[in-house]
Order: structure tokens, then C-alpha cells, then sequence
């Protein structure tokens, strides 16, 4: 298939890249460099060994967007684009609301005009809100505590919505847990504008010595170790999640949504000693306050996506925390 890949050239984007040209599809990429950078989509060009189509675009822009599905016959779309910072959404709603639901629509509006009728939307765990029972099963309740969150389950819902009101349209709506690593050539991964939000990245900056300490938020969590537990996913398993998403899609009509975790739960101090001990690196840390909004744990059950997908995730902690460093280490 030919397939719009949005927001293409960041984190998981450009992971997702590589594996859709491995499993032969044709592949194009739209971005704006919000939060990217252009050499990504050279570096993406050296591993798969051929120039990737390229748009620089902005799809909260109508136009553009209706302009680029008039020039490229896509098949199908994997929608990645959109602003993700939970901390920052909180700060910015207006910014976070208009870009990342006006992106949604005018991509939708273009399928519908063009006759695209293949979608996978990356979605999030945040959607879950606060877990009521773990591990997190798909059709468990949503609810959200943030802007970011919140415009990821209204995507979800105006999705769901168009797809009823569509019945050639298909839609596979991937929430995502924590995805960390980096693909083994160590030329793309995380790679955040600023000081990271997240966990992992701020680690490999802290063991490069960009940052002096890991500020750990809270140890008085009811978890096996006071500190906040997580389902960590290789960024490589979750971007193999896509292609049986999108082939699934190709095969089926409706909205399907699947878990994309490994149903295991690690600490922040199991992840800080396991980069320790795999790298051979100090990472030194303090015990912070608590983050506003942060879960004590947050796991998920991926038996519907093994079941329907026959995707699992197969890369352990130790692959994650190598090739993160690996990564991080090179850039
Ligand atoms: C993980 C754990 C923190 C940083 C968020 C979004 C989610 C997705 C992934 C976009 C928590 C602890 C972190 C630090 C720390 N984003 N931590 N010190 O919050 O689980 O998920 O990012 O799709 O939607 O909600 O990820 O990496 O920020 O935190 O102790 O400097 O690490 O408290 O327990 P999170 P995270």
C-alpha cells in the first residue's frame, strides 16, 4: 500500500517508517518539524537505503492538506502528527485543542474526499485516566486528566463517529504505553526539543552528563518500590505494532482499538539500575516530590492485539535501555 505516514519524521514515526518499507510498502511522509528535525528523514534515507517521499506540511492547515491528498493517491494513513506534552497541554489547551482535533479533521475530510479509506491513529494509555484494576483491557472505562489526554480520546470519539457514518471507512486506534529504545543502528530515537519530560530521555542525559541528576517523582507510591511503575515498549516492537494495524485495517472495515504494551509493569529505579547495569554507566538520582497527574502504576493487558493482530511486543528492558544509550550516546 501507499501510506501517509503524519508526523512522520518523529519518534515513533520514523520507527514505523523503516518497518512499513521492510514489510514492502510505499511510504510518504508529512511533517512540520514541531518536534523533529529534518536530518531524521536523511538518516531514515540511509537505513532503508532509498530517498523517502517527503512533504513539509502543516496539517492543521485545510488546504495543504486537501492539496497533498489531491497530488498522492494514498491507500491508507497512519496518523502520528500532533502535539504530546501532558505537562505542556496543561499550560497550552488552546495550542493543544486547535492542533492536534483540527490536524484529525482536515486529515479525515481528505480521506473522505479522495476516497482514503484506511486509518490507524496513534493513540495513548493516558486515555484510561487514573486505573480503576490493572492490567488495562481495551474496552475498560476513559477519562482523562489532561488537555493531551483529552484530545486523543476526542480524536478517538470523532473517529469512531466518521466511521459510522462511513461504512467503507476503517480505523485501528492504537494506544500506546511507554514507548523507550531506539533502532539497533543508534541513527534515530528519542530525541526531544529542550529538557525531556520523559523518563528515559532524561536518563541519557543525565548519563552524558548534559544533565547533572535524575529528579525521581516520589518513592511513596504503593509499589513493590515507592516509585512510579510503568509498561515500558521497545520504540521498535510498537512501530512492527503499526504494519499488522494498517494491514489489518486494509482487510477489515469498522474501528478496532488494541493495546500496544508488553503487559509488564517496571519501576523507575528497576529501569534507572537496569540502564546502570546494561551500559556499565552511573546514574545518579534524588527522590523529587511527586508530578502532578503522575499514576503510581500503569500496565497493559496486549492479549487482544496477540489474539487479532498476532503482534506482540519481544524485545526485553535490557534491549530498551541498550539501544537507548546506544542512541543517545551517538547524538
Ligand atoms: C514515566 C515514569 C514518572 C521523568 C507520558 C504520557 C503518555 C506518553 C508517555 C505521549 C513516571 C517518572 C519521569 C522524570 C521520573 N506520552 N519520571 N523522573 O508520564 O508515564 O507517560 O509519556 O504519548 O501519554 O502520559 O511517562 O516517561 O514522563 O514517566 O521519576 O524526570 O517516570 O513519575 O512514574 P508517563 P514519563
Amino acid at each position: 500500500m501507499k501510506i501517509l505516514l503524519t508526523g512522520g519524521a518523529g519518534y515513533i514515526g520514523s520507527h514505523t517508517a523503516i518497518e512499513l518499507k521492510k514489510a514492502g510498502h510505499e511510504i510518504v511522509i508529512g511533517d512540520n518539524f514541531s518536534n523533529s528535525k529534518p536530518d531524521v528523514l536523511e538518516k531514515i534515507n540511509q537505513i532503508v537505503g532509498q530517498k523517502i517521499e517527503f512533504h513539509e506540511i502543516d496539517f492543521t492547515n485545510q488546504n495543504d492538506t486537501l492539496k497533498l491528498f489531491e497530488e498522492c493517491h494514498f491507500d491508507a494513513v497512519i496518523h502520528f502528527a500532533g502535539l504530546k506534552a501532558v505537562g505542556e497541554s496543561c499550560t497550552m489547551p488552546i495550542e493543544y485543542y486547535k492542533n492536534n482535533i483540527d490536524s484529525t479533521l482536515n486529515i479525515v475530510e481528505a480521506m473522505k474526499k479522495y476516497d482514503v479509506n484506511n486509518l490507524v491513529f496513534s493513540s495513548s494509555a493516558t486515555v484510561y485516566g487514573i486505573p480503576k484494576k490493572l492490567p488495562l483491557k481495551e474496552g475498560m472505562p476513559t477519562s482523562c486528566t489532561n488537555p493531551y489526554g483529552w484530545t486523543k480520546l476526542m480524536n478517538e470519539q470523532i473517529l469512531t463517529d466518521v466511521t459510522r457514518a462511513n461504512p467503507k471507512f476503517s480505523v485501528v486506534l492504537l494506544r500506546y504505553f511507554n514507548p523507550i529504545g531506539a533502532h539497533e543502528s543508534g541513527l534515530i530515537g528519542e530525541d526531544p526539543n529542550g529538557i525531556p519530560n520523559n523518563l528515559m530521555p532524561y536518563i541519557t542525559k543525565v548519563a552524558k552528563g548534559v544533565l547533572p541528576e535524575l529528579n525521581v517523582f516520589g518513592n511513596d507510591y504503593p509499589t513493590k518500590d515507592g516509585t512510579g511503575v510503568r509498561d515500558y515498549i521497545h520504540v521498535v516492537d510498537l512501530a512492527k505494532g503499526h504494519v499488522d494495524a494498517i494491514e489489518y485495517a486494509e482487510k477489515h472495515r469498522g474501528v478496532e482499538i488494541f493495546n500496544l504494551g508488553t503487559g509488564v509493569g517496571y519501576s523507575v529505579l528497576d529501569i534507572v539500575n537496569t540502564f546502570s547495569r546494561v551500559n556499565n554507566i552511573k546514574v545518579p538520582y534524588r527522590i523529587a516530590e511527586r508530578r502532578d497527574g503522575d499514576v503510581a502504576e500503569c500496565y497493559a493487558d496486549a492479549g487482544k492485539a496477540r489474539e487479532v493482530l498476532n503482534w506482540s511486543a519481544t524485545k526485553t528492558l535490557d534491549d530498551m535501555c541498550k539501544d537507548s544509550w546506544n542512541f543517545a550516546k551517538n547524538n
